[in-house]
C-alpha cells in the first residue's frame, strides 16, 4: 500500500506518480500537480483547494497535497458519470492521513464537489432524456 501523498492528474486520472516511471510517459499526456491545479481551472485557487481553506482541513500537511487531488480526480470521475458525489463513494477515499483528518477530508470533498458542478453538456443530456421521458409519460396517459 501507498500513501498516495505524491497523488497527481494524468490526463484527469488520479495517479499516484511514485510508481509511474517518466519513460512511461507520452508527450501528449497532460500531468497536473498540485501547483498547477489552480492554473488548470484558471483561477487563484481550485474549488477544491478553497473548500479545503474553508473546512481549515490540514493538520501537519504532509498527505494533504495528494489528499485535494485524489479529491479532484474522484469527484471528476463521478461528475462525468451525470451524478453527485455520496457518502458511499466517500466511504471509497482511501488516501493515508496519519493525522486524522477524515472527517474534515470528507466534508471538504462535498463542499469541493458542490462548487466543481457536473459538466454542462451531462447536465443538457439528462434534461433531454428527462424531457423526452417526460414526453412519452404524458404520451400514454392521454
Ligand atoms: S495532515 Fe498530517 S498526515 Fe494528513
Amino acid at each position: 500500500m501507498v500513501c498516495k501523498a505524491c497523488t497527481c492528474l494524468i490526463n484527469g486520472q488520479a495517479r499516484q506518480i511514485c510508481g509511474i516511471p517518466v519513460g512511461q510517459l507520452k508527450h501528449t499526456d497532460e500531468v497536473i500537480t498540485i501547483e498547477g491545479l489552480a492554473d488548470s481551472v484558471r483561477q487563484e485557487l481550485h474549488p477544491m483547494q478553497q473548500a479545503w481553506l474553508d473546512i481549515d482541513v490540514p493538520q501537519c500537511g504532509y498527505c494533504q497535497p495528494g489528499q485535494i487531488m485524489d479529491a479532484v480526480g474522484l469527484v471528476t470521475d463521478i461528475h462525468a458519470k451525470g451524478r453527485q458525489v455520496t457518502e458511499a463513494d466517500l466511504d471509497l477515499f482511501r488516501n493515508e492521513c496519519r493525522c486524522g483528518t477524515y472527517p474534515r477530508i470528507r466534508e471538504a470533498i462535498l463542499q469541493g464537489a458542490q462548487a466543481m458542478k457536473i459538466p454542462t453538456h451531462h447536465r443538457v443530456h439528462k434534461k433531454r432524456r428527462r424531457r423526452k421521458h417526460r414526453g412519452r409519460g404524458a404520451h400514454k396517459h392521454s
